[in-house]
C-alpha cells in the first residue's frame, strides 16, 4: 500500500518573474513579512519532513537558496529556465525514487497544508497518474485552463494555457493552480515527450496532462474549495493583494482568539506574532517578526513593534517604535518612545515622549518620561530620570556603560558621561555634567554656580531710553 511517506514535494522556484519588473527574484518578494518561497515551504513542511522537500532554483540561485537554507530543504539546480516541464526534468534524478511527488509552485504562496493533504489523498484514492489542483476564481484570465472530459467527471483531457485557448475554450472558468500530484513512474516515462511547440518555446509541465491521457493513464482534477488559496503572484499588484489576504487571515485568527482589532484592514501583523486575549490594537499598528504580546495590553495607533516581548497589561501610546526588546508587565510607553535593540523595560516602568533607549535595562517602577537618551545603561528600580537626561555612552571609539542604582534621582538636563555610576538613592542636580562616580545617598552638582546681578535689567532699559541711543 502506498503511504504518505512515499511522497516527495517538489517546489518550482527557478523562474525569473519577468512580469514583476524587479531586480529581485520573484520567489524572494515578500508577503506577510516572508518570501513567497518560505510560505510554500512552510506549508510543505506540514505534509512531509524537510528532507523530502526539493526546491528547484535557477534564476539568482545563490540568493534564493541562502534565503531558505535554514529551513532544511534540499535543492535542485535548473541552470537555464526552459519551462515548468524542464524544471521537473531537472529534478528527475533526485525524486524518481519516490512513488509519488507533489509539485508546488514557488509563486502560489497561500496554499494551505490541508489542501495539499486533500490533493495527496484524492490522488492516492483514485490511483491517478496526475492529479491537478484547480479552482474557479472570479477572473480566470492569465491562467491555464483545465478541460475536463465532461462537466461532472473527474477526468481531464488537457490543460490549455491562456495564450493557446480557442474562442470556445476562453469561456472555461476552471484554472490550473500550478499544483499537482504525480505518480513518478508514468511521469518520468513520458516527460521526455514534452515539446517546445508553444508561444514561449518552453517545455510546459501542463502538457503532461494530454501526454498522460494519450498514454492511457488517469489524469484527474480536484477543485479547491477556496480559490483565493491558489492565486498566483505574477505582478506587484497581485502580490499586494495576496499580502492583504494573509494579513486579513492573521487578524481574523487573532480576533477569534479574543484580541480586539479596531480597524484590521489598517494593521500589519506578521504570521508568527502571538497576542493574548483582551489586548486591544488600535488602527495602523504594525507587529512584525517574532513579536509576542500578553493579555490586557493596549497598543495605540502608529506603533511599530518588531521581534519583541511585551508582557501583560502594557500600554503603548501612539507612535512608539520597539525593536528586539522586552517590556515587562504594567509598563507604559510613549507617545513617541524609541526602544532600540537590547532594551529591557521593567515592571510598571514609564518611558515617555521622545525617549530613546538602547541596550538599556530600566528597573521596576523607574521613570524616564521626557526627551531622554539612555544607551548602554543599567538602571535600577524606582529611579527617576529627569527630562532631557543624556547618557554619553560613546567616546568616538568605544561604548561605555552608565549604572544608576535603585532609587536614584537624576535632575533634568543632566549629562552622564560614561563609564559612570550613580549610587543608590543619590541625587544629581539638574543641569549637571557627571564625570565621576556619585556615592550612594550623595548629592552631585556638576554645573557652574548661578550669578545674579540685582537691578541689571532695569539699568539696561534706562540706558537704552536715553536720547540719541
Ligand atoms: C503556470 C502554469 C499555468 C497555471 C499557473 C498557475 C505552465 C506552463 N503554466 O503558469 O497553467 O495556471 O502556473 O499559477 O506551467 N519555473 C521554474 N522553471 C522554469 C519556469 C518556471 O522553476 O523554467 C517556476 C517559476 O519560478 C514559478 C512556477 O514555476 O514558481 C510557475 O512558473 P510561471 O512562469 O509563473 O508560470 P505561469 O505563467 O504562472
Ligand atoms: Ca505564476
Amino acid at each position: 500500500m502506498t503511504g504518505a511517506s512515499d511522497f516527495a514535494i517538489v517546489i518550482m522556484a527557478a523562474g525569473k518573474g519577468t512580469r514583476l519588473k524587479s531586480k529581485r527574484a520573484k520567489v524572494l518578494h515578500e508577503i506577510a513579512g516572508q518570501p513567497l518561497l518560505a510560505h510554500v515551504i512552510r506549508a510543505a513542511q506540514q505534509i512531509v519532513p524537510a528532507e523530502n522537500i526539493h526546491v528547484i532554483t535557477g534564476h539568482q540561485t545563490e540568493n534564493v537558496r541562502a534565503a531558505v537554507e535554514p529551513m532544511g530543504v534540499k535543492f535542485v539546480l535548473q541552470a537555464d529556465q526552459r519551462g515548468t516541464g524542464h524544471a521537473i526534468m531537472c529534478a528527475r534524478e533526485q525524486v524518481a525514487g519516490y512513488q509519488n511527488i507533489l509539485v508546488l509552485s514557488g509563486d502560489v504562496p497561500l496554499i494551505r497544508p490541508e489542501t495539499i493533504a486533500r490533493l495527496r489523498d484524492f490522488h492516492l484514492a483514485k490511483k491517478a497518474a496526475m492529479t491537478i489542483l484547480t479552482a474557479e476564481p472570479p477572473d480566470p484570465f492569465g491562467y491555464g485552463r483545465v478541460i475536463r472530459t465532461s462537466a461532472d467527471s473527474d477526468r481531464v483531457k488537457a490543460i490549455v494555457e491562456q495564450k493557446a485557448l480557442s474562442k470556445s475554450q476562453q469561456k472555461e472558468r476552471e484554472i490550473n493552480s500550478g499544483i499537482y500530484a504525480f505518480a513518478t513512474r508514468p511521469l518520468f516515462a513520458n516527460i521526455d515527450r514534452l515539446t517546445t511547440a508553444n508561444v514561449h518555446g518552453e517545455l510546459y509541465l501542463t502538457d503532461m496532462a494530454a501526454l498522460l491521457v494519450k498514454s492511457k493513464t488517469k489524469v484527474i482534477a480536484l477543485k479547491a474549495a477556496d480559490a483565493a488559496e491558489v492565486l498566483g503572484a505574477n505582478t506587484l499588484a497581485e502580490l499586494s493583494s495576496l499580502d492583504a489576504t494573509l494579513r486579513a487571515r492573521k487578524c481574523n485568527d487573532l480576533m477569534a482568539a479574543g484580541v480586539s482589532i479596531y480597524r484590521p484592514e489598517t494593521c500589519v501583523i506578521d504570521p508568527d506574532v502571538e497576542i493574548g486575549a483582551d489586548t486591544i490594537l488600535e488602527p495602523f499598528v504594525q507587529l512584525l517578526g517574532r513579536t509576542c504580546i500578553g493579555s490586557d495590553c493596549r497598543i495605540r495607533s502608529f506603533s511599530v513593534i518588531s521581534d519583541s516581548q511585551i508582557a501583560d497589561n502594557v500600554l503603548i501610546r501612539p507612535g512608539c517604535i520597539i525593536d528586539q526588546s522586552s517590556i515587562a508587565a504594567g509598563a507604559q510607553l510613549g507617545p513617541y518612545s524609541h526602544i532600540r535593540p537590547g532594551s529591557e523595560i521593567g515592571e510598571g516602568a514609564h518611558v515617555g515622549n521622545f525617549v530613546e533607549t538602547k541596550k538599556t535595562r530600566l528597573g521596576r517602577g523607574s521613570k524616564a518620561n521626557h526627551l531622554t537618551y539612555l544607551g548602554d545603561s543599567e538602571i535600577g528600580s524606582g529611579v527617576n530620570v529627569g527630562a532631557g537626561t543624556i547618557t554619553c555612552n560613546y567616546d568616538g571609539v568605544n561604548k561605555h556603560v552608565t549604572v544608576i542604582e535603585d532609587g536614584a534621582f537624576i535632575g533634568s538636563d543632566s549629562t552622564l558621561v560614561a563609564p559612570v555610576r550613580i549610587g543608590k538613592g543619590a541625587y544629581v542636580a539638574a543641569g549637571s555634567t557627571i564625570t565621576d562616580p556619585v556615592p550612594a545617598d550623595a548629592l552631585a552638582l556638576g554645573r557652574t554656580r548661578q550669578i545674579t546681578k540685582e537691578g541689571w535689567a532695569a539699568e539696561r532699559r534706562e540706558e537704552r531710553a536715553k536720547p540719541g541711543k
